[in-house]
């Protein structure tokens, strides 16, 4: 596998877990509701709890918590457009190159973060 995306001191982590997670549960662990923070990609949720430095309340990368933030990651967005939750999880109108984005910040995620679980009701996006 590719070192590039790889922490600097290897990080320990659990089996990865399949639990259905809803938008409304992912939302309530945000840091402030409840303590944990956990932050999707494509659907797939990771534990960031503990790296308050980076996704603490009032910390620079606390807008992707509590969300599927596939959109804003995709986008290397900060913006209330991209990481509002109402549209932080449609990541359907990325470009190709912001997807292989997408999926360069899946490995870096994957690589650090404990998988927690599944968000079970993702919007889909309408068909026009
Ligand atoms: C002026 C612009 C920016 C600067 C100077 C900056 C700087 C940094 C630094 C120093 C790190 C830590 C790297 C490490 O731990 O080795 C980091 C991590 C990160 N950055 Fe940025 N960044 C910028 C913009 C952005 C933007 C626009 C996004 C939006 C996607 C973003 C998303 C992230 C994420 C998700 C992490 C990983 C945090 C973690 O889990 O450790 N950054 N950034």
């Amino acid at each position: 596998m590719s070192k590039k995306f790889m922490p600097k001191t290897p990080v320990d982590l659990a089996p990865p877990r399949d639990d259905p997670i809803t938008m409304a549960e992912l939302a309530k662990c945000d840091g402030e509701q409840t303590e944990k923070m956990y932050i999707a990609i494509k659907g797939t949720v990771f534990d960031v709890s503990h790296n308050h430095a980076a996704y603490g309340v009032g910390k620079g990368y606390h807008v992707f918590v509590g969300k599927d933030a596939s959109r804003a990651l995709g986008k290397s967005s900060l913006k209330p457009e991209d990481t509002s939750p109402d549209i932080s999880w449609d990541y359907s109108t990325l470009t190709e190159k912001q997807l292989k984005v997408l999926d360069d910040w899946f490995t870096f995620f994957s690589n650090r973060y404990n998988i927690v679980g599944r968000v079970s009701d993702l919007p889909v996006k309408k068909e026009i």
